[in-house]
């Protein structure tokens, strides 16, 4: 296994979700277009931060890819085979190796289950294991995660928010999968636990060598754990860079308008700090701008950018975006 071995690659990736009109008859009407062309991979043991607004299209994206949503178009490739091509058992034994933690740790577990069967369940769908050996492994899926391993008989409601997301994180582990999309694990947490699950996924990640894609809202929850970040707006990536290129030097002026208004400790920079405001909302997806689709907010749009779409090109050393004036 190489270093920069190539987990997961996503090319052309989009989810069209129809809108219908009719009671009787459906006619289809148009489309939201939540995701809308997507390219990207996740390199084997690396952690991909994908952040944008609410409503960009990020836990579509993540959907899209583990296939719990059939893409309208493009390829999900695990491994180099595409995962959108595939159906039935040969669907379900690539679906053992990803998973998902949720953003809502109330209303992802399901309230009449023991904890037990809720991480055991997934063993048995995949005839990992039963019994005695399956209670054993739980427990010691309990006690990774931090908590009590007697736990197991006692039920999600009987837990703290903090306490219910190890639980979901035990549930995502217990078929050992490679790959997990954490869809914003955080945000529903008190300020005061999130920094421990945050400690926990990347204490997993290295023992059990993880690959995960971690979706978040804001720039500042993803620095400090992603190796490359993503940045999404209005169904499509706009910028993506290693992390210290996309913090130091962003380069589309989005990212440059959303890191313009952190923030600086220090006061002399911060003194000489430019917020860049952005005018407007974000638009809908059912019918997006023309050309580029930020054209209708961005600070230094030019006649061309409402007329033609700017291709993703890679303007440095790994280092992609989506502007005609970079
Ligand atoms: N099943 C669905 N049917 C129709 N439209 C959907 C569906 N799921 C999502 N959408 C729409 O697709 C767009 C993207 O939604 P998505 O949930 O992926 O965004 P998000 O970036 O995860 O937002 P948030 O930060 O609020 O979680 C939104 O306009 C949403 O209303
Ligand atoms: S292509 Fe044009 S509108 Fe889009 S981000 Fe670049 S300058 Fe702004
Ligand atoms: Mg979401």
């Amino acid at each position: 296994m190489s270093i920069n071995e190539i987990l997961l690659e996503v090319k052309g990736l989009k989810m069209h979700f129809p809108l219908t009109q009719g009671i009787i008859i459906q006619r289809q009407v148009g489309a939201v277009k939540a995701v809308d062309g997507l390219n990207f991979f996740i390199r084997r043991g690396e952690t991909l931060g994908l952040v944008g607004e609410s409503g960009c299209g990020k836990s579509t994206t993540g959907r899209a890819i583990l296939q719990l949503y059939r893409p309208t178009a493009g390829q999900v490739l695990f491994e180099g085979q595409d995962l959108c091509k595939m159906a039935g058992e040969r669907l379900r034994q690539m679906r053992r190796r990803m998973q998902m933690i949720f953003q809502d740790p109330y209303a992802s577990l399901n309230p009449r289950m023991t904890v037990g069967n809720i991480i055991g369940e997934p063993m048995e769908i995949h005839n990992l294991a039963k019994g005695k050996e399956k209670q054993e492994k739980v427990q010691e899926l309990l006690r990774v995660v931090g908590l009590n391993p007697y736990f197991s008989n006692r039920y999600p409601h009987e837990f703290s928010g903090g306490q219910r997301q190890r639980i979901g994180v035990a549930r995502a582990l217990a078929v050992q999968p490679e790959f997990i999309v954490c869809d914003e694990p955080i945000s529903a947490l008190d300020v005061s636990i999130q920094a421990q699950i945050i400690n926990l996924l990347e204490e997993l990640q290295a023992e059990f060598h993880l690959t995960y894609l971690f979706i978040a809202h804001d720039l500042s929850v993803v620095r400090h754990l992603s190796d490359r970040v993503a940045v999404m707006y209005l169904g499509k990536i706009v910028e993506i860079a290693t992390r210290d290129d996309l913090y130091r030097t962003p380069l589309h002026p989005y990212i440059k308008a959303l890191l313009s208004a952190v923030p600086i400790p220090d006061p002399t920079v911060e003194a000489r700090r430019e917020r860049i405001i952005l005018v407007g909302d974000v638009p809908s997806p059912v019918n997006p701008p023309s050309g580029c689709n930020f054209h209708t907010r961005c600070p230094i749009a030019i006649p061309l950018c409402s007329e033609q779409e700017p291709a993703f090109v890679d303007k440095g050393v790994d280092h992609w975006a989506a502007c005609h004036r970079v």
